[in-house]
């Protein structure tokens, strides 16, 4: 399973990718904006794509179809890595085959059913996004998406790579293994938190008291 990091922070990006733990990055326009200040968003986006050499999802701010397609192919333009990030609306997915007819690789986000994840693959979307987290915030089961649309794809062959998103905690990410979705995309919290085991530091703390007891060097 691929992971990806969920941020458009640079020192987030840099502290994971040095770590050589994730394939690529996510960001939506609510992550650029927490962090660009002053800056263009595009400058931020090209530096990310210097960082991770992987998929790159950058997200569409157009709401019809020609302004997605015409946003998407400067997205698209930035790197080779640029993965075209659309919302699963009408709009969305028309652009999405325009985008996919032209050799770009698209994300279909903010996919909240099995029916809208049938269409992202109809319309040739490289990864479809499913928000478990937000799902789960209005009590419903966000893991039973993914287990539906694993279903789905796999009983139609569809090509479509399923990107778990809005991951909230370690758990949603076991979840997410155990039911095949491709891919999971991580806030960086959540990344670091999955390495975390409360026996692990309590036997490091045990092995290095021993070590102590030797004086010895390595
Ligand atoms: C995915 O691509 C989105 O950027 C993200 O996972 C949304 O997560 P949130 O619901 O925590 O904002």
């Amino acid at each position: 399973m691929k992971i990806f990091l969920d941020t458009a922070n640079l020192d987030e990006i840099r502290r994971a990718a040095d770590a050589g733990l994730i394939d690529g990055i996510t960001t939506n326009p609510s992550l650029i904006a927490k962090v660009a200040g002053d800056r263009d968003p595009k400058e931020i986006y090209r530096e990310i794509c210097e960082i991770v050499d992987g998929p790159i999802s950058l997200e569409v701010v157009g709401l019809d179809r020609d302004t997605m397609v015409a946003e998407g192919r400067k997205l698209g333009a930035i790197h080779e890595n640029a993965v075209v990030k659309l919302p699963l609306t009408e709009d969305g997915l028309k652009a999405c085959r325009d985008l996919t007819a032209e050799g770009f690789r698209t994300n279909v986000t903010l996919c909240f059913s099995v029916s809208q994840a049938l269409l992202a693959a109809k319309a040739g979307a490289t990864y479809v996004s499913p928000f478990v987290g937000r799902i789960d915030d209005i009590s419903g089961e966000g893991m039973e998406l993914i287990h539906q649309i694993r279903q789905v794809y796999d009983n139609y062959g569809f090509k479509t790579q399923i990107l778990a998103a809005s991951l909230r905690h370690p758990l949603h990410v076991v979840e997410c293994m155990m039911l095949g979705a491709d891919c999971c995309t991580l806030p960086p919290k959540v990344l670091w938190q999955l390495s975390k085991h409360p026996l692990t530091d309590k036997g490091l703390e045990g092995f290095m008291a021993d070590w102590a007891t030797l004086g010895a060097e390595l």
